[in-house]
């Protein structure tokens, strides 16, 4: 999906935020390779391709925790597998749930804008959860359901490898940096992730900043960070 700079502009403009800075353009980076992969019906599927379904078989059927009792359906994730940028949300709400696909909400929509802004269009960016199935009521997960998914979680980190992971929201930073600190100490620095070290940067959850839009400026700066790690859209991959 190619953005145009004007529509650059209104994101950015949705997010609170007036100045631009002048970025590569990257409109010819942006289709997502595996949309346009010519497979016939009796084709067997590439590995990789075998291995993610696989692996959205055992979550959709997983009931390993109380989470699985009130789903309408788990929510694995979303976009490219090749993608140099991985989200990183909190867990499923109402609208995921129901939709079977993270960030699809109002949040979802700020999410999507804050990417725009930074050059992405939703698919270039490979987005799930810490937790796959939601929470009643939009608790907070426990750490007994974190602990049950993440295994889930580390085989999309491993599979995507990303450049690049973004941590949005308290939930997701802690977990995934083992901390307890709060976002706001944890924002403006770039992180670790893992044996590979993938770089890691956090910020605020966009529900947040939908409640708190003086905070955006603050998000903006997270990702102008993000992207001086890792400037690129779509990697090249064997499978
Ligand atoms: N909030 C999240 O953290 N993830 C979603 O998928 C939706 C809302």
């Amino acid at each position: 999906m190619a953005i145009t700079e004007q529509q650059r502009r209104q994101y950015l403009h949705a997010m609170g935020i007036e100045v631009w800075q002048q970025r590569a353009d990257k409109s010819s980076e942006s289709v997502n390779p595996e949309s346009t992969l010519p497979l016939s019906v009796d084709e067997e599927p590439p590995p990789a391709e075998n291995r993610w379904r696989i692996l959205e078989q055992q979550v959709s059927r997983c009931q390993a925790c109380v989470l699985c009792e009130q789903r309408t359906q788990s929510v694995l994730g979303v976009g490219s597998r090749q993608a140099n940028w991985m989200i990183i949300g909190e867990a499923p709400g109402a609208d995921e749930d129901r939709q079977g696909e993270p960030f699809v909400g109002r949040a979802g929509q700020l999410l999507n804008a804050m990417l725009f802004a930074a050059g992405f269009a939703r698919p270039d960016v490979y987005i799930c959860n810490i937790v796959k199935c939601r929470p009643p009521q939009n608790r907070d997960p426990r750490a007994e359901e974190v602990a049950h998914c993440a295994t889930y979680l580390q085989q999309q980190i491993e599979w995507v490898q990303p450049e690049l992971i973004l941590a949005v929201g308290r939930i997701a930073a802690q977990q995934l940096l083992q901390s307890t600190e709060p976002v706001g100490r944890l924002r403006g620095k770039v992180h670790q992730w893992g044996e590979k070290e993938i770089s890691l940067v956090v910020t605020y959850h966009p529900a947040y900043l939908l409640r708190s839009p003086r905070e955006k400026r603050k998000a903006w700066d997270d990702l102008k960070l993000a992207l001086s790690v890792c400037s690129t859209t779509v990697k090249e991959h064997d499978d």
